[in-house]
């Protein structure tokens, strides 16, 4: 649809409050075809006489809005009455409320705008457009203030007064139909406990942790005042806890008009699971004035599984719930404190499991456009997209930048499509340049400042960062993105001999720096000094240099930076590390979501299958057994003695950890899609059963049909139960070695 308005903003200074932009007009004749398009510099709400209209919420969503801001297009053909009005509410949202916990505030623009026009297709043929022009009038609403990260008051005995005509505003972003999901209101959760804390205050609880909102249906005297701010967890006492939100208030505050009310915010969310009541009009609550609304991306969920292990269940719900918590139009880090930013680094390590649950491909089509539109002449991507940290001293670091090869490559895997992969590719190039022009060294990315193994433990439990060599993790994804770009470009057809040289000369150098006899080299690297003469620091200086380490073996074997016949020796050496930390992981963001596949991959399914029942901190079950119903940011968020990781950086819901869900669904239940024909057009099944388990079900609705591997044991004999859709091929691997080429249709299996 061609647009014809203007964007509009409201009259007066910056405001945090929402304003309403209206519209009457009368359509005389038979109405054929009314169609409305939506848009803002911030969130708008459409109305039309008074009713919202659409399932969308918090629309237009979140774009890298200097350069790209989505419209929303809505049938309202049955809505338009002979005299209608048109009101679009118009919010801070992100563009013009605080955002970004650096440099916070205004990251696009003091006031927000909105743009929207209807156009109207009469039975006779005739056409008109009412379009959002300086003819509009700006009312005040009953939105008193709304920040994301702050939540909104909103005031029913407020007035409304008209405070003049829209004015016409300058927009940089081009407008470009939604790419992206919905997002929309999903699941609702009834209350499952009213409790009053031990210090008095009264608390309920939802009994899930999540992103969102909470509904209020009230009648109270006009003018009471309902009051609340959200937390995701009780402290050891009991007690309310919200520190760990940091500066975003998550306050909700509601005035009665004395009728039946229903409250809930229209340009705000939060993540909790609690809610404290700071004021209620009433000494009794009933809790039936309450539900929490899941606000999410609309995705089609496409994985399912089931297993012998409760706790292992309970993880997977965790899983879901934390990929629903934070793909909310952007694939977020967290929804509840004063960040819930597209940072890359968790993307990418959550993407393929992502991709498993839920059909994802609108949802990272629209994250990898902003990325690729945002990446720096340079090639360096950033550490969020959309990128509104500007002064963040690390804007640019491994394993967050290495989402511009990493995700465009999984979702290709996933979906199979070309096109997607084929806009993705400059970019996939660019960063590869990036690491090569600025590695110091040539063929090998040193001296950087990196965010390091994310929360690793091997720097002492209380360190941002773990041990790991920064250069090594640097230099070892230089490698692996190296190697996706030579994959991508064969698929597209592409000359890629020059990947190909520069691929060869990265993992030489690679092995030349950090690796002696098959193994990482058992030294603390130095830091080198900058092109500039400055030493490199990270936020964790003077730990974050070791070359043996946990995660730099992982690193090595699953990004086959080793000769096959140094793999027995470092998958040795790997157990040997877990051995020595009391046979546990130390890994953090970076090693994490491959050292199951290194040990399984080495012959060490064993050991993988010990890591993921373990439950002492650091762990996967160390949440699960301590009540969690999302992931958490640390391995032990909560500590063993009840008190908190430090309230600077502890989220409880946090889906990076939950990347395990795809060593669970491709080694344990054992479906991989294959790169010769991604989309599971192709299939390998190698399912690797274990006893302790008992059984495990796990599916996926690919868009070539349901795939389904199943085993169960009965004694000592494993049966097996595949489901392969018509037209689909597998290749089935029974864990003796027995291999069976499979064609659509279900089969058994016993060993
Ligand atoms: C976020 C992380 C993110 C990181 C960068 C944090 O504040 O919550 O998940 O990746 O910063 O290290």
């Amino acid at each position: 649809m061609k647009i014809n308005a203007k964007w509009v903003t409201f009259p007066g200074e910056a405001s945090a409050a929402a304003f309403t932009f209206k519209k009457s007009f009368k359509t005389n004749k038979i109405i054929k075809k009314a169609t409305a398009t939506a848009s803002a510099l911030g969130i708008y709400a459409l109305y039309i006489d008074g009713a919202r209209v659409g399932k969308g919420v918090l629309t237009p969503g979140w774009t890298s809005y200097n350069n790209r801001i989505q419209y929303q297009t809505y049938d309202i053909t049955d809505l338009l009455k002979d005299g209608s009005s048109i009101e679009l509410g118009l919010g801070q949202g992100w563009a013009a409320g605080y955002i970004g916990h650096v440099n916070t505030n205004h990251c696009y623009t003091d006031k927000a705008s909105v743009i929207g026009q209807i156009e109207v297709v009469y039975e006779d043929g005739t056409k008109e457009t009412i379009a959002t022009d300086e003819t509009w009038d700006v009312y005040t609403s009953r939105v008193l203030s709304s920040e994301i990260y702050h939540g909104e008051t909103v005031d029913l005995t407020a007035p409304i007064k008209c405070i003049g005509k829209a004015q016409a505003s300058a927009v940089k972003g081009k407008l470009i139909p939604q790419v992206g999901e919905w997002i929309t209101e999903q699941e609702r959760l009834a209350p499952v406990e009213l409790i009053k804390a031990p210090n008095g205050e009264t608390v309920i609880d939802f009994g899930q942790n999540m992103t969102g909102y909470v509904e209020i249906k009230i009648k109270a005297p006009k003018g009471s005042r309902i009051v609340f701010d959200g937390a995701e967890v009780l402290d050891k006492d009991g007690n309310f806890y919200n520190k760990n939100y940091r500066t975003a208030k998550n306050l909700m505050t509601y005035v009665t008009s004395g009728n039946d009310d229903i409250f809930k915010p229209t340009y705000s969310f939060q993540g909790f699971r609690y809610i404290r009541l700071i004021e209620f009009p009433f000494d009794t609550v009933d809790l039936s004035c309450f539900t929490a609304v899941a606000v999410n991306s609309e995705l089609r969920r496409t994985g399912r599984f089931n297993c012998g292990n409760a706790k292992i269940n309970q993880l997977y719900h965790n899983i879901i719930w934390g990929q629903k918590s934070n793909y909310l139009d952007v694939p977020t880090d967290c929804p509840q404190r004063d960040e819930r930013l597209g940072w890359t680094g968790d993307a990418q390590v959550f993407c393929r499991t992502g991709a498993i649950n839920f059909d994802v491909e609108k949802f990272f089509e629209k994250w990898l456009g902003d990325m690729a539109l945002e990446q720096r002449a340079d090639g360096a991507v950033f550490g969020t997209v959309p990128d509104c940290m500007p002064t963040h001293p690390t804007r640019i670091s491994a394993a967050w930048g290495d989402a511009a090869t990493i995700v465009p490559w999984q979702m290709y895997l996933a979906y199979g499509n070309k096109k997607n992969l084929k806009k993705s590719f400059p970019m996939m190039k660019k960063w590869v340049e990036y690491m090569h022009k600025t590695g110091h060294e040539e063929y090998l990315w040193l001296t950087a400042r990196h965010y390091g193994d994310w929360l690793a433990m091997d720097a002492g439990g209380d360190s941002y960062v773990g041990a790991t060599s920064n250069d090594l993790i640097g230099s070892a994804f230089f490698a692996y993105s190296t190697e996706l770009v030579i994959k991508a470009g064969e698929i597209l057809g592409e000359n890629v001999d020059y990947y190909k040289e520069l691929y060869k000369n990265v993992v030489k150098r690679f092995r030349e720096y950090f690796m002696e006899n098959g193994l990482p080299k058992d030294i603390d690297f130095p830091f080198t000094e900058l092109r500039d003469g400055r030493v490199s620091t990270s936020g964790a200086a003077d730990v974050v240099r070791k070359g043996m380490t946990q995660t730099a073996i992982v690193l090595i074997l699953h990004f086959g930076l080793c000769t096959e016949e140094e793999r027995p020796g470092l998958i040795a050496k790997l157990a040997e590390l877990i051995d020595r930390y009391d046979g546990l992981m130390t890994t953090g963001f970076v090693g994490t979501p491959y050292i199951l596949h290194a040990l399984s991959d080495n012959g060490r399914a064993d050991l993988a299958y010990k890591l993921l029942f373990e439950e002492r901190n650091p762990s996967w079950l160390y949440s699960v057994t301590h009540g969690a119903t999302t992931m958490w940011e640390h391995w032990n968020s909560l500590k063993e003695d009840g008190s908190f990781w430090s309230t600077s950086m502890n989220s409880f819901n946090h889906y990076a950890y939950g990347a395990v869900y795809d060593w669970i669904f491709g080694v344990a239940a054992g479906i991989k899609p294959v790169e010769e024909a991604p989309a599971y057009k192709k299939v390998a099944i190698a399912p690797i059963p274990c006893k302790e388990l008992g059984f495990i079900d796990a599916s996926i609705e690919s868009r070539n049909g349901y795939v389904r591997s199943a085993w169960y044991y009965k004694d000592d004999v494993v049966y097996y139960e595949i489901e392969i859709p018509a037209g689909v091929t597998a290749t089935f691997t029974l864990p003796s070695g027995k291999t069976y080429e499979l064609a659509g249709g279900n089969y058994h299996f016993a060993e």
